[in-house]
């Protein structure tokens, strides 16, 4: 089946991605292209409507991104937002005359011209307003659809073309209505089908990667998250037997981890799955680094190495498969120009480097972390996968502060073994981003029964997040602290003092290291 398809040209802001992720909710398939996507490319796609995202440039400034006016000429419906609605009132003819100063937030529109696009709208809406310059003669054949006290062009549509021309963000939450208008501009200017849902998405995918494997074997490197267990399930159910995952333990697991991810592999997936204990080679490569990212280079570099050997083992595997998502694609491309060649390492997989000679296979790469989400639903996953809390490459290595020895590991292994027991415990657990222990390179006196003890400090992070983007620290009841703070001190032998931190991201980060 084939869907309708929405391109959204991206000249740069930084509500492009929100624009993909608006449009997908409307169950409408839309792909995020540079701007500089040539236009044949574009015709190429065929695209049932256009979206010209906004961007941070003035169309004034020198070397301002701009596109092939033949865009018009197409004969698709087509929606300007932002720098999208200057650009197309440059290109249509109008004039756009630069501001003196930009103007950003809320702002309240009046409606002029309800037509397709504002259908449902009050006569005034609330919505988010940026720009610095503005339309002040409009291209031939359009009409002003809606204004502000300050902006006398907020909006502009020819209807006849089917262009429509917005100076505000309709995709962003502070839009109420915003939604609304992307809906209409969908569904009602452009005709899409509202057909893109993850069960037709599964029957693509594996429809597709079985056509690519043919009879070849695939490898996939699983960690347990999300992103590399829903990949596995995903091209189990397309190739079956000819998917071999390979499970690495780093030796900076947490305790009963790598069990757990293998059994729950084996039995609740029914993927073939080899587990390589490579514990020691890791703490081998580990043993006197203490420089923070020396130990990621280390721990990356080396998780190279295991793979390959374990995939050659295997006996030429042709394809490698990877959790890449939407947005690992739109980080590694430089702003205005196209992908870059690079191939974003993905994090579970620590990236593999150039001389691999896997093809590549990344299922999830149209997606978003919350549709992977979805789409693991879909497939069934357990719900202890479905929310599980992220978990870094470097695992434990960036927990303990310094150099990692095996006496350190255990010590955080045990005081995050009471860490995660007492959360889950917790009924607000579920509101959590992450919730885990530290061990800090610090000896302080204490005092144990009659004894003076002098043994190390742990700190406990536990944080909320939308996205690990910005976090803060969870406000915990004081009586779960007290007992991770009791249970930390009895239970773990070398530990005697219990730290809570209370930083938010920025300006520190969740991890440690
Ligand atoms: P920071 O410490 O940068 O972490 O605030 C943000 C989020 O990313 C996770 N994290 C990683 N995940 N590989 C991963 O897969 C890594 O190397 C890595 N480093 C940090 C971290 O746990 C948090 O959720």
């Amino acid at each position: 089946m084939t869907h309708d398809t929405i391109v959204i040209l991206d000249f740069g802001s930084q509500y492009s991605q929100l624009i993909a992720r608006r449009v997908r909710e409307q169950h409408v398939y839309c792909r995020l292209e540079p701007c500089t996507l040539p236009l044949e490319a574009l015709r190429a796609l065929q695209p049932k409507g256009v979206i010209l995202s906004g961007g941070p440039s003035s169309v004034w400034a020198e070397g301002a991104p701009r596109y092939d006016p033949g865009l018009l000429g197409l004969g698709v419906p087509i929606l300007g937002i932002c720098y999208g609605m200057q650009l197309l009132g440059q290109m249509m003819g109008g004039r756009v005359e630069r501001g003196d100063s930009g103007e950003y937030g809320p702002a309240t529109i009046e409606i002029l011209e309800p037509g397709l696009f504002f259908a449902g709208c009050e006569g005034a809406e609330r919505v988010w307003m940026s720009h610095g310059d503005r339309v002040t003669e409009l291209p031939a054949g359009s009409k002003v659809t809606a204004r502000t006290p300050t902006v006398e062009v907020a909006a502009f549509a020819d209807a006849n073309r089917r262009i429509y021309a917005v100076q505000f963000h309709p995709e962003v939450s502070h839009s109420p209505k915003g939604g609304r208008m992307l809906s209409n501009f969908l569904l009602e200017v452009c005709g899409c089908r509202a057909d893109w849902t993850m069960a037709s998405f599964i029957a693509e995918a594996t429809a597709a990667i079985r056509a690519r494997v043919g009879h070849e074997r695939v490898v996939c490197g699983l960690s347990g998250g999300i992103d590399s267990t829903v990949v596995a399930t995903l091209i189990h159910r397309a190739v079956g037997g000819q998917l071999t995952c390979i499970f690495v333990d780093n030796g900076v697991l947490r305790a009963g981890e790598a069990d757990e991810v293998v059994r729950m592999a084996r039995d609740r997936i029914g993927v073939k799955v080899v587990a390589v204990d490579a514990a020691e080679r890791f703490l081998w490569r580990l043993a006197g680094v203490a420089d923070p990212e020396a130990k990621r280079l280390a721990i990356g570099d080396e998780f190279v190495r295991v793979f390959t050997e374990e995939a050659e083992r295997l006996g030429g595997a042709r394809f490698l498969a990877q959790g890449t998502l939407f947005p690992d694609l739109i980080e590694s491309r430089s702003a205005f120009g196209g992908p870059s060649a690079r191939i974003k390492s993905h994090h579970n997989v620590g990236g593999m480097p150039a001389w691999s000679q896997f093809e590549l296979l990344e299922p999830l790469r149209e997606l978003f972390k919350d549709e992977v989400r979805e789409l693991g639903r879909e497939l069934d996953l357990p719900h202890a996968i479905l929310h599980r809390q992220p978990f870094p490459g470097p695992g434990l290595a960036v927990r303990v502060v310094g150099e990692v020895t095996p006496a350190g590991l255990k010590i955080l292994r045990d005081a995050d073994a009471i860490v995660q027991e007492e959360m889950k415990r917790w009924e607000r657990y579920g509101e959590i981003w992450q919730s885990f222990a530290v061990l800090l390179p610090v000896k302080s006196v204490g005092v144990m029964g009659d004894a003076r003890t002098y043994d190390f400090a742990v700190a406990i992070r536990v944080v909320t997040s939308r996205d690990g983007m910005t976090a803060d620290w969870a406000r915990l009841p004081e009586d779960l602290l007290a007992r991770l703070s009791t249970r930390i001190i009895n239970e773990v032998d070398g530990v005697n003092r219990v730290l809570y931190d209370i930083s938010s991201k920025p300006p520190s980060t969740i991890e440690w290291e």
